[in-house]
């Protein structure tokens, strides 16, 4: 959850890592502090509370020249969001930064009687007492220190230290938490996400769990816990500095709204033998979709809303039980799979820890796991057991757009192949299939085209402290979405109900003028959802209806409308999620909010 940076080099370092954290920044925002060594080698920490640009003004106070640091931004777990509780944390000769959280951070306050020591709330600062210890013990051997450091932690972690008298160097290790790093012709750097990375190198490899990293001016070095060197496998990233960047876009949100009709290309595109699905360059088998008889999906929030969109897509055409588990649920539950059962687990950064660990349960199970994962070479791809990587390049913005939109365009390619496998559709109707599939694209084109329309509705939603969704069958499933998406970035309280289940109690919240937004694509319950709709509107709801075009709808039925291109049922999700985008978009801006980094959250839930 927290941003990480770490550099030794040439350049200037504190420059470059308050550009860095500039960049991080969306994995967490309520502190941020810089650690580095001055040119008397001594160490220096600078941090605050609130975001990158209050730290680099406290950081321009001082006129101190680096050129080897660590850079936080925090994502508050243990503690308040206060200075002291705010990274870089320093414990004797030991600085370091930390993201994950560290479950035994109690019982080793006791053993190594910190009580009196801690300065801060965190775990991490107990973390850095531990390791100062470990480090004296070992006579000042980072590598043997660091390794007997990790065998006493128990939690996840990626730690970025400097030790006082190692001058000019950074050590690293990790477990779970994620960090990359890289040598570059401007130094060695290091970090939790690539978008750090990005302007100096193309070349990264991913720091391996369980390994050390060792990082001066001239090398990059990596060793397993018997401190042999070890070759990290390099990797290229595969999108330019460009892609995370706003390029003239007032956020990154409409950036990635803006960019789905295009990532839906790159996903789908490069996946198309003839006009069918083939995922023999992603080495997925067909055998691996005739050999299970049921599906587990498992996510986390708008991942695993585009689960159960396939839920709804996947069931009547296969014709094999689907289930769609939420991962921090499916972990304790102790759900029913085995050999048989296909898990295909979502998540666009790969690192979001529920959906690890219940990957990971669902492996011990005997289950083959495929992946659905934008980001290359993280851990969720990693250790699946094949993975479908979507290519919607990076997103920054929290709310999770264009990957939504990929992931449902993969989990649609993945249902057709199943059905063509398993012999549930012809040759034939798996190629009108994709090109429905690819109908969706101008549809979202035409959608974005529409913003202006879409930005209208939103006058009336901020004005009230409400808003429900309602839809039936697929319309349902997208409208859980569209409701995540209303209240995470504008506050608003929003919910999404099955329009037939609103009488058996929910309809008791409307109340005149609330905002109910009607979701009606879907042509064989399209006349009973406008039954529910003129249920809300007779008891005073502002309706706004989101319909095809060729629906034929009573004057009066809503207060507002939106027409979407006429496309096969099955695939109107993907304009009316850019619609819910939108709408979810402009309310926040028109609450004056921060769209790209809401309050609370951030993107990378690597916390249980
Ligand atoms: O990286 P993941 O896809 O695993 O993330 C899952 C959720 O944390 C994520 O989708 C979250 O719900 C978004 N902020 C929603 O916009």
């Amino acid at each position: 959850m927290c941003g990480i940076i770490g550099y030794t080099g040439p350049l200037e370092a504190r420059d470059l890592l308050l550009n860095g954290l500039a960049g991080l920044e969306y994995r967490g925002y309520d502190s941020a502090g810089i650690a580095y060594f001055n040119t008397a080698s001594q160490v220096r920490i600078i941090k605050n509370v609130g975001k990158v640009a209050a730290l680099r003004e406290c950081v321009k106070k001082t006129a101190e020249v680096s050129h080897c640091g660590i850079g936080h931004t925090r994502w508050a777990t243990h503690g308040g969001v206060t200075d002291k509780n705010a990274h870089p944390h320093r414990a004797g000769q030991v600085t370091l930064i930390h993201n994950g959280i560290i479950e035994n951070y109690h019982q080793l306050t006791e053993e190594y009687g910190l009580g009196d020591k801690l300065v801060s709330q965190t775990d991490s600062e107990v973390a850095a007492w531990v390791l100062d210890a470990v480090y004296r013990d070992c006579r000042h051997d980072p590598l043997a220190a660091i390794g007997a450091f990790v065998k006493k932690l128990a939690g996840s972690y990626g730690f970025c230290i400097l030790f006082d008298d190692r001058p000019g160097e950074i050590y690293a290790v990790r477990n779970v938490s994620p960090l990359v790093a890289a040598y570059t012709r401007s130094g060695a750097i290091i970090a939790s996400d690539l978008t750090a990375l990005i302007s100096y190198t193309k070349e990264y490899f991913v720091v391996p769990e369980g390994h050390i990293v060792r990082l001066t001016p001239y090398k990059v070095r990596v060793y397993d816990m018997d401190y042999n060197r070890i070759e990290p496998e390099m990797l290229e990233v595969s999108w330019n500095m460009d892609a995370a960047m706003k390029n003239g876009f007032p956020h990154f949100m409409l950036k990635e709204i803006h960019e789905q009709p295009e990532a839906l290309r790159n996903t789908i595109l490069p996946r198309l033998a003839g006009n069918l699905p083939d995922f023999t360059a992603d080495g997925i088998p067909d055998e691996l979709f005739l050999d299970c008889n049921q599906i587990r999906i498992i996510a986390c929030g708008t991942a695993m809303h585009a689960g159960i969109v396939a839920k709804a897509l996947m069931e009547p055409l296969l014709r094999i039980p689907v289930t769609v588990s939420i991962a921090s649920e499916f972990r304790y539950e102790d759900p029913l799979v085995d050999g048989k059962t296909l898990a295909i687990v979502i998540s666009q950064s790969g690192e979001t820890i529920d959906t690890l660990a219940a990957m990971r349960l669902a492996q011990s199970l005997g289950a083959p796991v495929l992946s659905i994962v934008n980001v290359k070479g993280s851990t969720i791809a990693r250790e699946s057991d094949h993975v479908f990587y979507t290519h919607a390049g990076p997103e920054i913005a929290v709310a999770s757009t264009k990957a939504y939109s990929v992931q449902l365009a993969a989990l649609y390619m993945l249902c057709c192949r199943m059905a063509l496998t398993r012999g549930r559709c012809t040759k034939a109707q798996a190629g009108q299939f994709m090109e429905d599939l690819l109908a969706v694209i101008p549809a979202m084109e035409a959608m974005i085209g529409q913003s202006d329309h879409i930005r209208s509705f939103v006058r009336h939603l901020i004005r009230e402290r409400d808003t429900f969704f309602i839809g039936r069958g697929l319309d349902y499933a997208f409208s859980l979405e569209g409701a995540l998406k209303l209240k995470e970035i504008s506050y608003i309280h929003a919910e999404a109900y099955a329009a037939g289940e609103l009488k058996h109690g929910t309809i008791a919240l409307i109340y005149d003028n609330v905002p109910v937004i009607a979701i009606a694509t879907q042509d064989h319950v399209f006349a009973k959802t406008i039954s529910n709709v003129r249920e809300v509107k007779a008891r005073g709801a502002y309706v706004i209806l989101l319909a095809k075009e060729q629906a034929q709808l009573e004057d009066g039925v809503a207060d507002m409308e939106l027409r979407i291109p006429d496309l096969e049922d099955r695939f109107t999700v993907f304009p009316i999620a850019v619609a819910l985008q939108l709408i979810a978009y402009y309310a926040s801006i028109g609450k004056n909010l921060d769209v790209d980094q809401p309050r609370n959250l951030a993107k990378s839930v690597t916390v249980e």
